[in-house]
């Protein structure tokens, strides 16, 4: 009998998104409003969601691990935050003045996250960067900025280089050489690189994604932490940590809280508003943040950083931050979440060591897994926590294969499949239930011939 290929049986499961997407198409370029979003031959479009569970225009049902990007520590509209909602939404959601529910939600950042000492709300991660950037600048009038090698930082112009090889060439058609010519890229975990970088004494900040590039694909060594510490300190650097998504989940005050290393700056995302769509924000050392002070007219013109946006600090985020913080910050959705990417770690790896499938399936140290298909020099004395591996790649057709594969078996994970994002809301039947999805799924690739077994 003629075996039907996993393309085939995607088109006919997901019928109405294909349909959706022929539609989309004539109105939205790509069909979907976000690159990682998007599939070949034609992305799932979603209707509904609830703690770890997603569903699909064709009624599909699916356990997602893709949750608000890493924001939804609680699964899909937990309770608590979706009644705080309920009820702001019918008192205002935007007031052109401030609202008191912003300072109880400051203050529970700033009784989180050590480096908090004061807090400045603003609409995403991407603004909370660009906002980081310009205080550091203000703040130690130098004009260069060091990122590590595949380190992400969002949309903004000056960061748009270097999460991507080659390193030096921005990541986007349309951003001026000029917008990233005082950015420099350098291997993380070499202390000699950094110290090189910052010798001249002309950089304003050293901005490094807190776990590791897309959160830990490739991690960050214990003493490099200090040593970030120690050589900015030294070279009159400012550090910034972005916990756009380890924030709030790494642990309830994010990496910083639990590695003791406290940078000046911290950028918030995601899940400062327990993912109410739009929110960021900008915390760090008051001396820093005073610089969002309005003084005299000189100051005010010359001196200060400005800061507007319709959206920042809206009563809606704010009563949906303190709602899903109040919960985060008991350290119980935390110790769930990571107890469940252990064991889908350890269930996802046994399906590919049963299969003699090369690779490895790691935690990252915390609630993000990630998998690799291929051999390691470092396999030795590997505990599958932090992959210090630089090195290795992921393959692209091969990670959208193994997307839909995971989709077919009512597994949603993003798009390029190799990572998976957990929530205090998967259960252990979750985990069982994605482990045999991940077996059929390898098999799936095994039969089209993208993964080898037996080696
Ligand atoms: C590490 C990191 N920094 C910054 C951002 C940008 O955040 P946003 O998408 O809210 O602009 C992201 C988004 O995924 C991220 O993962």
């Amino acid at each position: 009998m003629l075996e039907v290929s996993a393309r085939q049986r995607y088109e006919e499961k997901f019928a109405q998104s294909k349909a959706l997407f022929e539609r989309a198409r004539n109105v939205m370029p790509r069909g979907v409003s976000h690159d990682q979003w998007y599939a070949d031959p034609f992305p799932i479009y979603m209707q509904r969601a609830e703690g770890a569970r997603l569903w699909d225009v064709d009624g599909n049902e699916y356990i997602d691990y893709y949750g608000g990007h890493g924001g939804k520590l609680l699964g899909h509209a937990p309770p608590a935050v979706v009644a705080a909602v309920n009820h702001q939404i019918q008192k205002g959601t935007q007031y052109g003045a401030a609202c008191d529910l912003a300072v109880e939600w400051a203050e529970l950042v700033q009784r989180l996250v050590p480096s908090a000492e004061r807090v400045e709300f603003m609409n995403s991660g991407s603004e909370a960067i660009m906002y980081g950037i310009r205080l550091a600048r203000a703040f130690t009038r130098r004009e260069k900025i060091v990122r590590f090698q595949y380190h992400f930082a969002g949309a903004y112009d000056g960061v748009s280089v270097g999460n991507k090889k080659p390193f030096d060439v921005p990541v986007s058609a349309g951003i001026l050489p000029c917008a990233v010519k005082d950015t420099l890229v350098i291997p993380i975990n070499s202390e000699e690189d950094l110290e090189a970088a910052l010798r001249k004494r002309d950089v304003a900040v050293v901005m490094v994604e807190a776990a590791g590039a897309s959160s830990g694909v490739v991690g960050i060594r214990p003493s490099f932490y200090s040593a970030l510490r120690k050589l900015t300190t030294q070279y009159g650097t400012l550090l910034l940590f972005d916990e756009v998504v380890t924030g709030f989940r790494y642990s309830p005050g994010g990496v910083q809280a639990a590695v003791g290393v406290i940078p000046d700056l911290t950028a918030l995302g995601k899940g400062v508003s327990g993912v109410m769509p739009g929110a960021g924000a900008i915390a760090g050392r008051q001396d820093i943040m005073d610089l969002f002070l309005l003084k005299d007219e000189e100051w005010n013109r010359y001196r200060r950083v400005a800061h507007s946006g319709t959206f920042n600090a809206n009563p809606l985020c704010a009563a949906a931050g303190i709602a899903y913080l109040n919960i985060i910050a008991t350290g119980t959705p935390t110790r769930s979440a990571n107890q469940k990417a252990r064991m889908l770690r350890d269930a996802l790896q046994r399906q590919m060591d049963e299969r003699h499938i090369q690779g490895c399936v790691y935690d990252s140290g915390f609630s993000v897994i990630h998998i690799y298909f291929g051999p390691c020099d470092l396999k030795q004395n590997c505990d599958r926590g932090v992959c210090l591996n630089a090195a290795k790649t992921r393959d692209l057709s091969t990670g959208q294969a193994l997307f839909m594969n995971l989709a077919l078996n009512g597994v949603k994970t993003p798009t390029r499949g190799y990572d998976a994002l957990l929530s205090a809301a998967h259960t252990e039947e979750d985990i069982q239930k994605t482990a045999a999805a991940y077996g059929r799924s390898l098999d799936g690739l095994i039969r089209e011939k993208r993964l080898l077994k037996g080696i």
